[in-house]
């Protein structure tokens, strides 16, 4: 059976891919970056001990800083299929900051690509290129449409989209860019909108929380569901032949829309809680996202199954669970920060 490397295994993606590959039999190997406090929530339930013989999950500490030890893993496990999906990914935070970002998100890429060529191992390569990368361009948008990034984040994925689609033509890599638009799930992280607003609405819901502070409500986002994008990023790479595909459900939403739509769901007055702050305001933010997906569903044959308003169900439903958790705790004297999101 086949061997996946996944850079950013911890993540949402990581870890709804590391599921797809295990359950398809794969041998799966994951970067995790060493942490004071325990950051593999997310792929706990798919971890075996290592002196389990049927462990097919094995994880390595390293950064997307450090080459020489990028090089040494790739020459050691020696995979047959690579997914890049580690880097800083949040853009409101690349232009706190923007040369680590440059350097994890941008050079990350570049370093893994050279530890490809260095080893010499034949494998296939993906990037976790994004549709923040169109930034002003006009929708819709697909792999055709020129890139006008608005953030340093997007300009670190332009780089790294470019300098892939240079290793393919300079060396004869296969390598692929996925340019996947804004995808969610109960597995997002808490400081991206979506996950901000379903779990802070639920916990309003509760009585945890009294108040949501976010910002410019009017930008427009093409949410799909990111078990269904982890699927195409696979189909990619078993093709004959390395390209590049936009990945989208194809319909735009504004953050207003989201916000009234999940605190419709649970009988509540938006207004009566949700209060504008600066701090959350970029500045320059994407205005509206639109994916035009007819290539991957013509080449790969790719479709999403979670359509939109399922996947608002989803999120609710599950953050519902995870708040009534929390008030047990919470009755029980527990209590969670809420400043620090
Ligand atoms: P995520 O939840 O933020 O996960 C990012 C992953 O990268 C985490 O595992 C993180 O590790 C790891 N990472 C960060 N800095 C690193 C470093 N210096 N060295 C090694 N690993 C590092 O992101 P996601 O939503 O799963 O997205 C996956 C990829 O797709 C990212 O490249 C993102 O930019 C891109 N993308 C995402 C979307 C989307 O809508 N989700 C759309 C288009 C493209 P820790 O857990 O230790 O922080
Ligand atoms: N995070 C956040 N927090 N965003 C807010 C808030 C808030 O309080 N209030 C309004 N927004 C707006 C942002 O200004 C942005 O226009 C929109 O909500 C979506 O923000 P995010 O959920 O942070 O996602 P993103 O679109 O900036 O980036 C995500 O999608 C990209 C693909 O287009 C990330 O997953 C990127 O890694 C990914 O590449």
């Amino acid at each position: 059976m086949k061997t996946a490397f996944i850079t950013g295994i911890t993540g949402q993606d990581g870890s709804y891919l590391a599921e797809f590959l295990l359950d398809k039999g794969y041998t799966v190997h994951g970067l995790i970056r060493r942490s004071s406090t325990f950051n593999t929530d997310r792929i706990d339930h798919l971890y075996k001990d290592v002196h389990d013989p049927s462990a097919r999950l094995h994880l390595h500490f390293g950064d997307l800083s450090v080459s020489g030890q990028l090089t040494d893993l790739l020459h050691t496990i020696r995979p047959d299929e690579i997914y890049h999906l580690g880097a800083q990914s949040h853009v409101r935070v690349s232009f706190d900051m923007p040369e680590y970002t440059g350097d994890i998100t941008g050079l990350g890429t570049l370093r893994l690509l050279e530890a490809i060529r260095k080893t010499g191992i034949t494998t296939r390569f993906y990037q976790a290129s994004s549709s923040e990368m169109f930034g002003a361009a006009p929708p819709p948008q697909n792999q055709d449409t020129p890139f006008q990034p608005q953030s340093p984040y997007a300009a670190a994925k332009v780089y790294a989209h470019y300098v892939v689609k240079n290793y393919r033509d300079a060396y004869g890599l296969f390598v692929c860019n996925g340019i996947l638009f804004n995808h969610e799930s109960p597995r997002r992280g808490e400081t991206f909108v979506t996950r901000k607003i379903t779990r802070a609405a639920t916990r309003i819901k509760l009585g945890l929380q009294q108040k949501l502070f976010l910002g410019n409500l009017d930008a427009k986002r093409d949410w799909g569901f990111a078990g269904d994008y982890v699927e195409a990023m696979w189909l990619m790479l078993q093709q004959d032949k390395p390209d590049d595909y936009v990945i989208a459900l194809g319909e735009t939403h504004s953050v207003k829309e989201f916000l009234e739509k999940v605190f419709q769901k649970l009988s509540l007055d938006y207004q009566k809680y949700v209060e504008i702050d600066a701090r959350y305001f970029r500045p320059t933010d994407v205005n509206i996202l639109l994916g035009d997906a007819t290539k991957a569903r013509d080449i790969l044959g790719w479709k999403p199954k979670v359509g939109f308003e399922e996947l608002v169900d989803m999120m609710v439903e599950a953050d519902m669970e995870l708040a009534k958790k929390e008030k047990t705790l919470h009755d029980a004297g527990y209590k969670r920060a809420d400043n620090i999101r």
